[in-house]
């Protein structure tokens, strides 16, 4: 099978990048990690690429009439890399249908709660904030929609009474760290099919 090359976006911290670095070390995602980006140039992630030797781009948003010519000059960077997989881990930007429509079906994204539920920027603090018992995290294809595309791994974490936001937190991204790199060595394996809306998870 034919090694995928990832893209990862990321605007911050980037622990989830840091994970998907770590599995490739310790095993295989089935995909090298070619390309992080950023729109944010203070981005962490940065960082992280650069350490393990990953090209790092970070592009200002501020540089370009609208959202659209800005992605033009992202794809560009997709397209040198010959990128088949972007991965969005904490990227805070709504994608155009410009790279959204060159990688229909072929960019993920993690969110911090179990969707449809607490959609959006703040999905730990949202479910955290209305009481529920039980949230979690879901790995998701990407859609012209927010938060909204088919779903491939949700996992569950559960808030009890004693949990501050803070330790809410760390076990949600915890989970994510389990997670995202499962739900990119599936698509990397080439183990995901998108029946309507429904991903099933073929055998090895
Ligand atoms: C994660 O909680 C992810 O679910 C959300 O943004 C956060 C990114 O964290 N989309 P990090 O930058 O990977 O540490």
């Amino acid at each position: 099978m034919i090694r995928k090359k990832i893209a990862v976006f990321a605007s911050g911290f980037g622990s989830n990048l840091q994970a998907l670095i770590d599995y490739n070390t310790d095993g295989d995602l089935g995909g090298d990690i070619v390309l992080v980006f950023s729109n944010n140039t203070e981005a962490f992630a940065l960082k992280r690429a650069k350490k393990h030797s990953i090209r790092a781009e970070a592009i200002d948003l501020s540089g370009f009439a609208d959202r659209q010519e800005f992605e033009t000059e992202i794809l560009k960077i997709l397209k040198e890399e010959e990128i088949d997989l972007v991965v969005l881990a904490g990227y805070m930007f709504l994608l155009t249908p410009l790279i959204i429509g060159e990688y229909k079906n072929r960019i993920l994204n993690i969110h911090p709660a179990l969707l449809p539920s607490f959609k959006g920027t703040h999905g730990i603090k949202d479910a955290f904030d209305y009481g529920t018992r039980v949230s979690g995290v879901t790995v998701h294809f990407v859609d012209a929609e927010l938060d909204n595309g088919p779903i491939i791994i949700q996992a569950p974490v559960f808030i009890s009474q004693d949990d501050t936001l803070e330790k809410f937190e760390e076990k949600i991204h915890k989970v994510e760290h389990k997670i995202y790199p499962q739900a990119v060595r599936l698509f990397c394996e080439d183990r995901l099919k998108i029946n309507n809306r429904k991903v099933e998870i073929l055998p090895e």
